[in-house]
């Protein structure tokens, strides 16, 4: 039986901070309303000529020095996304001309918020199945690019970062289990409502904004996370006190100490990084998850719950033995 095992993390960071004193200028917010309602400080802005592509190649190139490894080791790479360089081709695919590796496959994932742990997934089955030895995984967004700064309700609440790591087939574990789940349903809550095929015309005058029920995305974020951290327990026969690490998407602080809260997890064991990133999206995992590696709080041995909630709706766990 073959596995995945996490060999190496990265992160990048664009290095302009926006704080919440800033916001306080270009909207009719306050400091204390954002840190009250969603525990976020600052968040970093990647510069104009800074691309979400730029994101990944950082982060990623950060993630194989980690690993040990060339790039030319690596048989696969899928990065999540929701803010792409272009239509086409992917960013996955710069991304690996980018990093001087030729022919294996490339692709980009669509899950929002959650497209880390979509990403994940698919890589762990392509090493599972044997197709693929060596995976860089990626989550890179530059999400200001699909905000409307002049909307108090969602611009406190994202930024723009990137993070990344490699997988490699192994006889042990690794990534024990993940699991995906979406529902369109919830499609109009959480959403730009515009694109290439459809509403043109705002990507051509600029107005492509994401729009969110705030309170109604809230609690399915909660429930979602929660019945997702029952579920990657169950599938693994495992009780919460096995579980060193709960990393769930950094979303808003509310939401990850409600996760918490609810599946019986004490905060001492939740990982929490939205403070100085905001809500990344789909960097929002691999992010925390690196900078708790680098900064020696999770360590080798130790198991992980990650989990993701996002647009669609899309959510998604992954328990890993680090
Ligand atoms: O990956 C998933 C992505 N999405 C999320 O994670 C977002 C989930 N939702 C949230 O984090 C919260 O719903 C928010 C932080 C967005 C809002 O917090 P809330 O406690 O749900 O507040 P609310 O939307 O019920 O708004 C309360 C009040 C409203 O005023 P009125 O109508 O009561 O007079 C808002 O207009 O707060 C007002 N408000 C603000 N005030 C100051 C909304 N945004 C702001 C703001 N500054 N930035």
């Amino acid at each position: 039986m073959m596995y995945s095992r996490l060999i190496g993390s990265g992160s990048y960071l664009p290095e302009k901070v926006l704080t919440n004193e800033e916001l306080e200028s270009m909207v009719d917010t306050d400091h204390d309303w954002i840190m009250a309602r969603t525990g976020i400080a600052e968040r970093r802005i990647a510069a104009d000529d800074e691309f979400t592509c730029d994101l990944a190649e950082k982060a990623s190139k950060a993630a194989i020095k980690a690993a040990g490894v060339s790039a030319q080791d690596i048989d696969l790479i899928v990065v999540a996304t929701t803010t792409a360089d272009q239509v086409f081709p992917s960013t996955a695919c710069l991304l690996q001309h980018r990093l001087g590796i030729e022919g294996p496959p490339a692709f980009d994932v669509q899950a929002v918020c959650a497209g880390f742990m979509f990403a994940l997934d698919i890589a762990d089955k392509f090493i599972r199945t044997g197709s693929a030895s060596c995976a860089l995984v990626v989550g890179a967004e530059t999400f200001s690019r699909i905000i409307d700064w002049s909307d108090r309700r969602t611009c406190i609440l994202f930024g723009d970062g990137g993070g990344a790591v490699v997988l490699k087939a192994d006889q042990q574990p690794g990534i024990l289990s993940t699991h995906l789940h979406s529902d369109g349903r919830f499609k109009d809550l959480l959403c730009v409502p515009a694109g290439i095929s459809r509403n043109y015309q705002a990507i051509q005058s600029g107005t492509a904004f994401t729009t969110m029920e705030g309170s109604e995305v809230f609690r399915w974020a909660v429930t979602a996370m929660a019945d997702l951290v029952d579920e990657t327990l169950a599938a693994n026969s495992l009780d919460k006190e096995d579980v060193d690490w709960l990393i769930p998407h950094q979303a808003n602080v509310r939401i990850i100490n409600a996760v918490g809260r609810r599946a019986g997890f004490p905060a001492e064991k939740v990982i929490v990084t939205v403070e100085h990133h905001g809500n990344t999206s789909a960097a929002s995992v691999p992010l925390a998850l690196d900078e708790s590696i680098r900064d020696g709080t999770i360590k080798p041995g130790d198991l992980v719950l990650m989990e993701g909630f996002g647009g669609g709706f899309t959510w998604g766990s992954a328990l890993i033995r680090i």
